[in-house]
């Protein structure tokens, strides 16, 4: 069974088809940009023009994560502890799915109600969930600038905060040592924008309280606490084709490089891939060069957070799916062909429930369409794209 995107496609590329991508990709550049560092003006610059529509129908209904085994890779989608409650949705999650990610879970301002106390309670809901359904489970994340407690900014000092760093990770690492596939030990530290040594975000608490070894001192204690896990550096932002991305590309290989020298036990790289519209569809060339600089370091890569923002495309749905899905098809066709990219994991499953209905809401105040299933958990376009991503990409 051939599995159509949308059984309007057909018509839909004869109409679309029919608009030269060249006037697509000022129509687009014309609704203005979306990614951080990329400012309506800056969109309007993106000259290379969207590429051609993909014909994304696949054959059979097999689910994302059987077609992703099937090429020796994972996919798998974040979720929330509570969203469970949610019966079609907890199916559908496990029907797509061959690994989850908590959204908010195993943060500081979720797992720590005080300083000397920990709340496990929703992380070990979900990682039951994903157990009780053959779902392999990532940690996501053990160092980052946001999502701290309320109580961290008046209770960690330069004299405390290493004790505090290392305890929280041996505590939080040890307690699912064995059941975790995935850390995402640091998130975000490299942001050029504050002009800080070689590119670090100096604005993080964590800089600011130890300096830049907080980040080796994060990959060893976790090490310690779980020597099977794959440890990760998880990033933001590393897709655009601009000036801003090209600066981050770089730091966060001298980065790489500078951990890999000291020894520190960092095993891959996470690439969030939270898109534009059209970012990512001027250039996927820099950033295949730039995961294979990444590899070429020992390292894995994982996708980790993928969703493609819509709130600038027109407001018709089957133009919005068929562009988002073709960014989806370009992306992945690119970032895939290199066999060290080990899972692909979007930043929820359907649009249901996506955080970019906050924090990148339209301006037409339509619901927004960045995941591969819809509101009614129906698949989209963007469900085929992923789909024939991985059944085009080689066996790892
Ligand atoms: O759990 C509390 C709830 O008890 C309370 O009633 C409610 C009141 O607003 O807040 C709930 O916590 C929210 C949490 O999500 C869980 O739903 C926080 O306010 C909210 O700030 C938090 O937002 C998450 C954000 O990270 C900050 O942790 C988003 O859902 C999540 O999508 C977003 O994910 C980040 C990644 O971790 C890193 N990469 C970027 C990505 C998007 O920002």
């Amino acid at each position: 069974m051939l599995y159509e995107a949308c059984p309007t496609l057909s018509k839909f590329r004869t109409v679309f088809a029919a608009v030269p991508v060249l006037i697509l990709s000022t129509l687009l550049s014309g609704c203005g940009g979306g990614g951080s560092g990329t400012s309506p003006a800056a969109m309007s610059s993106v000259s290379a023009p969207v590429s051609t529509l993909q014909d994304l129908t696949v054959n059979g209904d097999a689910s994302l994560s059987s077609r992703a085994a099937a090429k020796g890779l994972i996919y798998g989608a974040a979720t929330k502890s509570y969203l469970l409650a949610d019966e079609q949705y907890s199916k559908a999650l496990a029907a797509e799915c061959g690994m989850l990610v908590p959204e908010a879970e195993l943060k500081w301002n979720a797992l720590r109600p005080t300083p000397d106390t920990y709340d496990f309670a929703r992380a070990d809901a979900l990682l039951a969930y994903a157990e009780s359904h053959n779902m392999l489970f990532r940690g996501h994340t053990l160092v980052w600038h946001e999502a701290l407690p309320a109580w961290f900014q008046s209770t960690a000092t330069p004299a405390n905060a290493e004790q505090m760093l290392r305890s929280h990770i041996s505590t939080v690492v040890g307690r699912y040592a064995g059941r975790i596939h995935s850390w995402d030990v640091v998130n975000e530290i490299i942001e050029p924008a504050y002009k800080g040594p070689d590119g670090l975000r100096t604005t993080s608490p964590w800089y600011q309280l130890l300096g830049e070894r907080y980040i080796d001192i994060a990959f060893r204690a976790a090490a310690a606490a779980d020597p099977n896990a794959i440890l990760v550096y998880n990033e933001i932002w590393l897709d655009n084709d601009s000036p801003a991305a090209d600066a981050k590309r770089t730091a966060v290989l001298n980065l790489i490089r500078k951990l890999k020298a000291a020894g520190t036990p960092i095993h891959a790289l996470g690439i969030q891939a939270h898109l534009d519209e059209v970012m990512i569809g001027s250039n996927v060339e820099k950033l295949r060069a730039f995961i294979e600089q990444v590899t070429a370091l020992g390292l894995k890569v994982m996708i980790t957070e993928m969703d493609v923002r819509d709130r600038y495309l027109p407001a018709d749905i089957a133009t919005r799916d068929q562009v988002v899905a073709n960014l989806y098809y370009n992306y992945l066709s690119a970032v895939l062909s290199n066999p060290s990219v080990i899972a692909v994991l979007t930043w929820g499953l359907s649009d249901r429930y996506t955080w970019n209905s906050t924090a990148y809401p339209r301006g037409d105040s339509l619901p927004v369409r960045p995941l591969p299933l819809d509101s009614g958990l129906n698949r989209k376009p963007a469900w085929n794209a992923i789909a024939k991503a991985f059944d085009n990409t080689s066996s790892r």
